[in-house]
């Protein structure tokens, strides 16, 4: 019985690892369909009104959601879509093609803490609104603002506005290295958005915490 508390020892950390399953209900409000794309987890098309609840039964440590829009696919699941394609495939396996607008979630399994945020460091396609449902945790977070319309000429793409750092691809825009500030173009997405992450270094104000285990509500147009 000697290798008996090494054992344990070494399986504990796993079995805290995949306790908790993570359900996000991700809805779609928009007055258009969408498919829906999370990795992990896949993705669905949504018409307006519908709901995909997603249920993730070992919580991942990362994952993100997002809208993609004006899709086709064939039978197979193959195809593409205007924002946010994930190569091609109707059950996302990659994350999204910018622009698209995110909802993150990540799980700090030392910290015990779940995080959450809305990042439009991808762009900007779809509204999205970002709750979590359990655990006593209530804090809302959105990204509604009028992005699209009044996006600045030089990050106007079909279907949404892209971030600066695909279009201008520059260390000041994309932060590739040590200490970045705001520039004036994530001040055009702060000023509408908020919560939302809008460059690398903003997360004082962008990024908010749950306990483990708490469930999300995605809704796309809220
Ligand atoms: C999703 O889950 C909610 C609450 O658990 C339930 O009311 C709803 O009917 C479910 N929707 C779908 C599409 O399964
Ligand atoms: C968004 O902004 C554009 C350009 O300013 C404007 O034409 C449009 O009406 C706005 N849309 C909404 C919903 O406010
Ligand atoms: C942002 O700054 C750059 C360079 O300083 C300028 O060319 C561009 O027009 C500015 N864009 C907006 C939307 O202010
Ligand atoms: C889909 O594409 C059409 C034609 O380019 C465009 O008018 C429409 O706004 C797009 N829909 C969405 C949801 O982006």
């Amino acid at each position: 019985m000697d290798n008996f508390p090494k054992f344990i020892f070494i399986l504990l950390p796993l079995f805290f690892l995949h306790t908790h399953a993570i359900i996000f209900t991700i809805q779609n409000n928009c007055p258009y369909t969408i498919w829906a794309a999370a990795v992990p987890g896949g993705g669905r098309r949504l018409d307006r009104g519908q709901t995909w609840n997603l249920s993730l039964p070992n919580s991942p440590k990362i994952a993100k959601i997002w809208a993609r829009t004006n899709c086709t696919f064939d039978s197979s699941g193959r195809g593409r879509c205007q924002t946010g394609d994930c190569n091609g495939q109707l059950e996302c396996k990659v994350y999204g093609t910018p622009p698209n607008t995110l909802a993150e979630y990540g799980l700090n399994t030392f910290a015990q803490k779940d995080y959450y945020d809305i990042s439009v460091m991808e762009g900007f396609n779809v509204p999205i609104e970002f709750t979590p449902t359990t655990n006593g945790c209530t804090r809302s977070i959105r990204c509604t603002g009028n992005i699209t319309g009044q996006c600045p000429s030089e990050l106007k793409v079909p279907g949404g506005c892209q971030n600066p750092c695909t279009v201008h691809k520059t260390t000041q825009y994309c932060c590739h290295s040590g200490a970045c500030r705001p520039t004036n173009l994530s001040r055009f997405f702060k000023s509408r958005c908020r919560d939302a992450f809008t460059y690398p270094e903003d997360d004082p104000t962008s990024t908010f915490i749950c306990p483990p285990g708490t469930s999300y509500r995605v809704v796309f147009c809220p």
